[in-house]
């Protein structure tokens, strides 16, 4: 017999369970710590005294109080060196925590906006990127994310200032305030995406209806679904997903923070496994929701209580669905299904 209980078994063979990472807005790994000393390096008042203080201020009722927060936030972003720090940092912890590979979002408008150029952006998240997979050999890829609750136009002039960096951003997608922004009012601009070689992608079912995953299927030719938990309420839209293995990029604590779900517990995950969605776990925003990808791993299982089969399950879909190519899958997935088999010998017997 093993001399760790059942639930410390399962909690290291979380820890130890090669993971990728489909869902993380780099803006919203942005820890409070490194918020303020950016304030202060780039001179910028915030509206807080200390780290404690903006930890106890993140209490959100909705996806949009929470947004308003994490914009405030991203406003101490301005050099170079500052977005490969944010990154960097995200990175440090995602390996630690054996993510093996990463697909990171980014909101160039968020910056832009601000007198930001796109490429001080892009230049310093690639540089940490660069700096990730010579150090740890993690592998990555950049989504430029639109801001849907501004205009298609917007959107359109964001892709033109991408079209030179075109080899530096595997996809489009689409986030920010859900509701009465449906994804069909982008349709042209993801046209043009696509034309320009670039994957999509599209937040929907977070806050807004099943019509609205419907929309970024239909008018976004999406790759995956970003959330999606509100599937569920059309049993053809299931059947849509499930026969397609369109993934979803599920992210537990953040639909509680936001209110999606009541508590953990409540949680539609295993749900989604059970009705042979191909869905995953990820940690949106982690510095806002309390945990990165492994406490959102730690957390489904405590509050749904998974099996190793649907840990394995979940890390699987994860590599399937991410834009590695397919020898890339191959390697990680034989690497991940060694890794379950070795830790049942070792942590089970
Ligand atoms: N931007 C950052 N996090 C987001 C989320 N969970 N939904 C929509 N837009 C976002
Ligand atoms: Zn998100």
């Amino acid at each position: 017999m093993n001399h760790m209980n059942d639930t410390t078994s399962i909690e290291a063979f979380i820890r130890g369970l090669p993971k990728a990472e489909l869902h993380i807005h780099i803006e919203g790994s942005l820890e409070p710590e490194l918020m303020f000393e950016l304030a202060k390096r780039n001179d910028i008042a915030l509206p807080f005294a200390t780290v404690e203080e903006v930890r106890n201020a993140y209490a959100f009722n909705d996806l949009q109080s929470f947004l308003d927060a994490y914009y405030q936030g991203a406003a101490v972003l301005l050099h170079e060196q500052d977005f490969y720090e944010l990154a960097f940092a995200y990175l440090e912890k995602a390996a630690s925590q054996n993510v093996y590979h990463t697909e990171i979002f980014f909101d160039p408008q968020t910056h832009t906006a601000r007198g930001v150029a796109f490429e001080t952006v892009l230049r310093g998240l690639r540089r940490a990127l660069d700096e990730a997979e010579r150090t740890w050999g993690m592998s990555s890829e950049l989504i430029l994310c639109f801001l849907r609750h501004l205009s298609a136009e917007a959107a359109m002039a964001t892709l033109k200032e991408a079209l030179p960096f075109r080899g530096q951003i595997a996809a489009v997608g689409l986030d920010s305030s859900e509701m009465g922004h449906p994804p069909s009012r982008f349709r042209r601009v993801f046209d043009e995406a696509c034309k320009q070689g670039f994957r999509t992608v599209a937040h929907a079912g977070e806050e807004g209806p099943p019509a609205y995953i419907w929309e970024a299927l239909t008018d976004l030719h999406v790759s995956r679904i970003d959330h999606g938990v509100r599937c569920l309420e059309d049993p053809a839209l299931v059947d849509h997903l499930r026969e397609r293995q369109i993934p979803l990029t599920v992210c537990p604590l953040s639909n509680v923070k936001l209110r999606v779900f009541d508590r953990l517990e409540d949680h539609n995950l295993k749900k989604l496994l059970d009705a042979g969605l191909c869905a995953t776990v990820n940690s949106d925003d982690p510095a806002y929701f309390g945990g990165y990808i492994e406490e959102n791993f730690l957390g489904v299982q405590k509050a749904l209580n998974l099996e190793r089969a649907d840990l394995h399950g979940l890390a699987r879909n994860a590599f399937e669905a991410s834009f590695l190519t397919a020898d890339a899958k191959a390697k990680l997935l034989v690497e991940l299904d060694e890794y379950v088999v070795s830790a049942s010998v070792t942590t089970m017997s």
